[in-house]
């Protein structure tokens, strides 16, 4: 028998209880203003040279398209979801409440990468920036101490442990724990300034680029080419040559840069905040990934027309957006030092909510029994689950501190994308298995909508490559052996008990 969430019930109970009536204080606006501070961070600034020097060259633009393009579809699913069922935890509870305990398990733990893993990767980026902003006053943290023991530097040197990256989560996770009431304000600002740095570098950058740089626009992979003239067999461009360049570099780019439109999900967990989820939801999603999108398009041309793409595998590799400017835009380095104290608080936005978010899911997931009590222990003065931010802070932070940010930006990708794949799926299966619950927001054309997603998503995944398939299938398969272990027998909804999802902490804008 398939266990879920009663929607008719849980929408009852979630208005008896005030959940999804109360604190309506988040416009059209603020939700935007919202997608944006969780969206521009590590991906633009960190992962977008990344994604140019191994899969794609300056094509990374067209790879922000068609990262674009599977957001953009799933953010149409997501936003049924999150009008539809407007209560805190995300995926995960509009998954209960479809598909059953076992598909919203798989989420609920898949989406600790999207969260906390993804907060490492942003920490880890935060620590780049950081060395690059302290070098200018003259301050060299030895390489050894921030990067991670998997890493060497270009003369020899490895990492031991990444300290800075370290701090930063220990700090936000302190924060958290504090309460967030005060960070409205300071998202708005933070928001601002990195749009703002992000234009600037485009406009100032214009000028900069050389054509030389961008060509040939899309590099050449002679196994592709070899494929395409019936020289070689698809299973050999396969596994000898897919992502490196070309089209499918393209794909396997769009992958990595995916990384960098992740968060603006985190505005369909606002949904109970917001004044009219019916119109603002959507509005909330989809134009804040429209404006993401240009933004991106338009930095990832102007980056690899500065600097060439080649540069961002060696001395680039490392806070390239300031090594570009600082190479090829000597005159504006106060531009590079601007946008790299912007970039860092831009990140640590980025990294609280992400810490929130997966602190918010595992407070759903543990109120319905499906991982321990203790994620669900409110602090008695704070209000916020402290247990969890400090479980959470430990977890992230040994990421953080010890392993690369490659790694743990494509897990976060990989996992993310997943998830995004689920939530497609699950709207086709809400339309037949509920027809008749009010729908305030419809994803057009279904299935075609969300049959398309999948398959963009599906093919993101694909272009990550086979070590991010292996390290999502170990992942999900602790999350098996948690769930039979632990999760199954102690399940609420098992011993006929809903619980509704209800924030633990105030709302950060
Ligand atoms: N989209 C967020 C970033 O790029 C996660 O940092």
């Amino acid at each position: 028998m398939r266990f879920k969430k009663p929607l008719n019930l849980l929408l009852k109970e979630a208005a008896e209880t005030g959940e999804g009536t109360l604190k309506r204080t988040l416009g059209p606006g603020n939700l935007v203003a919202l997608g944006i501070g969780a969206i521009i961070g590590a991906g633009l600034f960190v992962r977008t040279a990344a994604a140019a020097a191994d899969h794609s060259g300056p094509a990374v633009t067209l790879a922000f398209i068609l990262a674009a393009i599977g957001c953009g579809l799933a953010g149409l699913c997501y936003a049924e979801f999150a009008a539809m069922i407007p209560i805190a935890g995300s995926a995960y509870t509009y998954s209960y409440a479809t598909m059953g305990e076992m598909v919203a398990w798989i989420i609920g733990w898949d989406l600790v990468l999207e969260y906390a893993v993804g907060a490492a990767t942003v920490s880890i980026a935060w620590s780049e920036y950081l060395n690059k902003l302290l070098e200018n006053f003259g301050v060299d943290i030895p390489y050894q101490f921030c990067h991670s023991p998997f890493q060497s530097s270009l003369q020899g040197v490895h990492g031991i442990i990444n300290i800075p990256a370290l701090f930063i989560i220990v700090v936000l996770s302190l924060v958290l724990i504090r309460g967030t009431q005060e960070s409205a304000t300071l998202n708005g600002i933070i928001v601002v300034v990195k749009v703002a740095i992000v234009v600037l570098f485009i406009a100032i950058g214009w000028n900069y680029m050389k054509p030389i740089n961008h060509t040939p626009y899309i590099p050449v992979n002679t196994g592709e080419v070899a494929m395409f003239h019936g020289q070689k067999s698809f299973l050999d461009f396969f596994t000898h040559d897919f992502g490196k360049f070309g089209w499918s570099g393209i794909v396997s780019a769009a992958g990595v840069v995916f990384f960098a439109f992740i968060g603006f999900d985190a505005v369909s967990t606002a949904a109970q905040e917001a004044k009219n989820p019916k119109r603002d939801m959507p509005i909330g999603i989809l134009v804040s990934l429209a404006i993401c999108t240009l933004l991106y398009v338009l930095f990832g041309h102007v980056l690899t027309g500065v600097a060439n793409y080649k540069e961002f595998a060696g001395a680039g590799k490392e806070a390239s957006v300031a090594y570009t400017i600082d190479t090829y835009m000597q005159s504006y380095h106060w531009l590079s030092i601007l946008v790299t104290v912007a970039i860092l608080f831009g990140f640590s936005s980025v990294i609280l909510v992400m810490l929130l978010g997966q602190s918010r899911v595992f407070f759903s997931m543990s109120k319905d029994g499906l991982v321990p009590p203790v994620f669900s222990a409110v602090h008695p003065k704070f209000k916020t689950p402290y247990k969890s931010n400090l479980i959470f802070l430990v977890f992230v932070g040994l990421f953080a501190a010890f392993v690369p940010g490659d790694i743990v930006g494509d897990m976060t990708s990989i996992g993310t994308l997943f998830a995004f794949m689920l939530v497609c799926i699950g709207v086709i299966i809400l339309r037949k298995s509920d027809p008749d619950t009010p729908r305030p927001f419809r994803t057009p054309w279904v299935p075609f909508v969300p049959i398309l997603g999948a398959i963009v998503c599906l093919l993101m995944m694909v272009g990550l490559g086979e070590f991010n398939w292996l390290r999502l299938i170990i992942w999900m398969a602790i999350g098996f052996v948690v769930y039979f272990t632990y999760s199954k027998k102690h399940s609420l909804i098992r011993k006929g008990i809903v619980s509704v999802p209800k924030d633990p902490e105030p709302p950060m804008a």
